[in-house]
């Protein structure tokens, strides 16, 4: 997903601003630019690809005087939305001879009837982006002050944005603004380094403003004015970032992903700290801000999200039906929004999303809200859209997730929706005993994760079995079934192997037909309710020929017997299997990939934080 980046200071820009590139291409991007002010003109530098094609591009800019006298500039990694990934595409766009410069994040709806205006004013664009039209809008309403010609141009654009622009005409000074694309402004000793994600910022400063939507601010070197997009001031606090520059690295592990994948212990660990109640075998979840009454009296919860957190929810809502007997549902926010919901003030709406940023799934808040649904988030990212507009819910505290493909967020996730069903249960029909027993088992979910990453090696040479294969199904009935669409989802986005998931039951109606040796069945077999009837699945699979890696309860000699190969996993109730089979599988993906030589941290089209819809 695009990115922002930008700096005024007393520095050298260039170098701050491909380093903060650098720590934003874990986003997913296709070309990067920037442009720096010196002495009254602008440089432009754009290049397709890499952010390492770019810094080739700008030379020795460490030496260079066009660099290292330029002390503002912003910078952009773009993700094609509007116009292929080209050079000529790249941000940043300018208006009017390298008047200005802007990069930006998010879509602006009308582009073309406001490119047509400007086209009729005589105009020419130079790229195919919406973008551009922003930035040509500015530059036509610019006549002394580029406060005041955002300030005009922001008013006549429908859609998202998150922008940072510079004037050759106004040294020094960095203007910002968003409206449903993140900027945050981190405040250093006389200077700020704007960006759109905290990644960017924190190796310099850990001092920072969250802009909230329909803010613009102002800044000269450390000086920082935020008003509203109607010129209003406004106060807006900093806040500090707790993540370490160091937590944003890989720590020593070759890829994100697996740094990532063995951080779940901890990110779990963090996440139901101090929310387990053992005593009362509940759980304490007081960012729900739900009373008593509204516990028991909602008449559905609803839980939307999208891609891994979409299938951490499918977990949700069979823990609530299984724990609490409570009416529980999950949809893609997407759908959600666009099938005229049937939700109102009776519905309790839970938005999960890793980023806080999905554009879906903060479309689906809003229209629960508007519908008077009573809406909370479960996000991970601090201070991000979905958490400030949900107003209440839970954070995961999983720490920065870096790799496109999402681990330790499903784990927390998964989580914190077994401790959410947990509470509803207790407020309703489940007994203290086996309140405490559930607790007791939630409360162990670090230790068995941990169990699994011992089996790293064994299920690395698994994977090498897999490494030529094309196609691969998985399957799994119950809890495992949510399981086996996380581990085809993880499959398909690192390794390209085409992975389908499929209710167990489901396989004979159709998918059946495409079995044969060349087409492994991934069987989700841990012992629980549906086992039996999975390994009958796996038998019509192996009459097939097709071959059958299972993941079973650690020991199950009978499971063992049915399958090609086995990956095992501890014996826990399958409401926490969930996770153990998903992190086997997370591993499993994780060396099919790497073995296929992939971009595991940054799949070809993908992008961490999908914030258009
Ligand atoms: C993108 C990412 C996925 C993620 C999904 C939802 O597709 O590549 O890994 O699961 O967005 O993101 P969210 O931040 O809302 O959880």
């Amino acid at each position: 997903m695009c990115g922002i980046v930008a700096y005024t200071g007393n520095r050298s820009a260039t170098p701050i601003l491909v380093h903060g590139l650098r720590k934003l291409e874990y986003r997913g991007y296709d070309s990067a630019g920037i442009a720096v002010q010196r002495e009254g003109s602008l440089a432009i530098y754009k290049k397709e690809g890499k952010v390492a094609n770019l810094a080739e591009l700008l030379g020795d800019y460490r030496q260079d005087p066009e660099h290292t006298e330029a002390h503002v500039g912003i910078a952009h990694t773009r993700w094609a939305t509007h116009g292929p990934p080209t050079t000529g595409n790249a941000h940043p766009h300018c208006g009017g001879e390298n008047r200005i410069a802007l990069v930006h994040n998010g879509i602006i709806e009308n582009y073309r009837p406001l490119k047509a205006k400007l086209e009729a004013q005589g105009r020419v664009f130079l790229s195919d982006t919406d973008s551009e039209v922003l930035a040509q809008l500015i530059d036509s309403l610019y006549e002394e002050d580029l406060v005041t010609a955002v300030l005009a141009a922001l008013k006549e654009v429908e859609g998202t944005f998150g922008i940072a622009c510079i004037s050759r005409e106004e040294p020094g000074r960095l203007v910002t603004a968003r409206r449903g694309s993140p900027i945050v402004i981190g405040l250093g000793e006389d200077e700020t380094i704007v960006a759109s994600d905290a990644s960017a910022i924190i190796s310099h400063t850990r001092q920072a403003i969250y802009l909230d939507d329909n803010d613009i601010a102002i800044i000269d070197g450390g000086k920082v004015d935020i008003r509203t997009l109607d010129a209003i001031p406004v106060q807006r606090d900093a806040s500090d970032i707790d993540w370490s520059p160091d937590a944003a690295e890989k720590g020593g592990y070759e890829h994100y992903m697996l740094k990532e994948i063995f951080e779940q212990p901890e990110a779990v660990r963090n996440t139901i700290r101090g929310r387990v109640d053992l005593e009362r075998g509940s759980a304490l979840l007081s960012g729900l801000n739900l009373t008593p009454r509204e516990l028991v009296e909602f008449r559905r919860l609803l839980i939307v999200g999208c891609g891994t957190s979409l299938n951490a929810g499918l977990v949700g809502e069979y823990a609530v039906e299984d724990f609490a007997g409570m009416l529980a549902e999950v949809e893609q926010a997407a759908e959600f929004r666009y099938r005229n919901p049937i939700v109102g003030a009776k519905d309790i709406v839970i938005a999960i999303s890793q980023s806080g940023e999905t554009a879906d799934t903060l479309a689906a808040v809003r229209e629960a809200a508007d519908k008077g649904a009573l809406v909370a988030g479960l996000v991970n990212v601090v201070g991000s859209t979905i958490a400030r507009e949900a107003g209440r819910g839970i954070y995961l505290h999983a720490g920065p997730e870096i790799s496109v493909a999402s681990t330790k967020a499903f784990t927390c996730q998964v989580s914190v929706l077994l401790l959410i069903a947990l509470k509803l249960a207790r407020s309703n029909r489940l007994s203290r005993e086996s309140g405490v027993k559930i607790a007791n088992e939630i409360g162990r979910i670090p230790e068995l994760i941990q169990e699994v990453l011992e089996q790293n090696e064994a299920i690395a040479e698994v994977a090498k079995d897999f490494v030529g294969y094309e196609h691969m199904f998985y399957i799994g009935r119950g809890y495992m079934f949510p399981v086996a669409l996380e581990g085809a989802l993880k499959l398909k986005e690192i390794s390209y192997i085409h992975a389908e998931a499929y209710n167990a039951a489901e396989l004979k109606h159709g998918p059946i037909a495409l079995l044969d040796e060349n087409m492994p069945v991934v069987a989700l077999l841990n012992q629980g309710p549906g086992q039996e009837k999975t390994v009958g699945n796996v038998e019509e699979c192996r009459a097939r020929k097709a071959p059958v890696l299972g993941v079973i309860t650690q020991g199950d000699e009978e499971a063992k017997a049915a399958c090609d190969w086995v990956i095992e996993v501890p014996a826990s109730p399958h409401y926490t299997t969930t996770i153990t089979a998903t992190v086997a599988l997370q591993l499993f993906s994780y060396h099919v990939a790497r073995l296929r030589g992939c971009a595991i941290d940054q799949p070809r089209n993908l992008a961490k934080s999908v914030t258009v819809e």
